[in-house]
């Protein structure tokens, strides 16, 4: 089984960005953690990390045919962006939305998403654990569509 991550814009300065809100994790810390599950589930990992609008939405066009499914942070675009919704719509590929603060308890700009209700589901305020937990939910689904 092969998942895709993908990150969205600031993602690259986690540890670094308000880690009040963050966490004190690098995107690398999570990168690894979740490689480490990964590995010990057989699963193999295509991890993106963009602050491009463009580019993620190439990235969501890539997954076609090519992975199971994918955990995505989109960060910033998740609040504003059509064209990375319409580019899940048009790949129906199976995806866990990530948060790692809880966007329901901040500004009411974050309280929505563009992509929660085409997701599979949401994890949201757990920090980086919350890639974890994505993970695991991401290949429970999987494998109970195989069935
Ligand atoms: C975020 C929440 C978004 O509102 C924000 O723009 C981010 C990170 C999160 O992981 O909590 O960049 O997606």
């Amino acid at each position: 089984m092969r998942i895709a991550v993908l990150n969205g814009p600031n993602l690259n300065l986690l540890g670094i960005r308000e880690p009040e809100l963050y966490g004190s994790d690098s995107l690398e810390d999570i990168e690894s953690s979740v490689r480490d599950r990964a590995r010990s589930e057989g699963v193999e990992i295509l991890w993106h990390q963009t602050n491009h609008e463009g580019e993620f939405v190439d990235l969501v066009q890539g997954l076609r045919g090519n992975v199971a499914g994918a955990l995505v942070n989109a960060a910033g675009f998740t609040h504003t962006s059509l064209a990375i919704r319409d580019a899940f719509l048009a790949v129906r590929v199976p995806f866990v939305e990530v948060h790692l603060s809880n966007i329901f308890a901040r500004e009411p700009e974050r309280r929505h998403s563009l992509l929660a209700d085409i997701a599979v589901g949401i994890v949201s305020g757990f920090g980086s654990l919350g890639y974890l937990l994505a993970f695991d939910a991401m290949v429970a689904h999987v494998k109970s569509r195989e069935g």
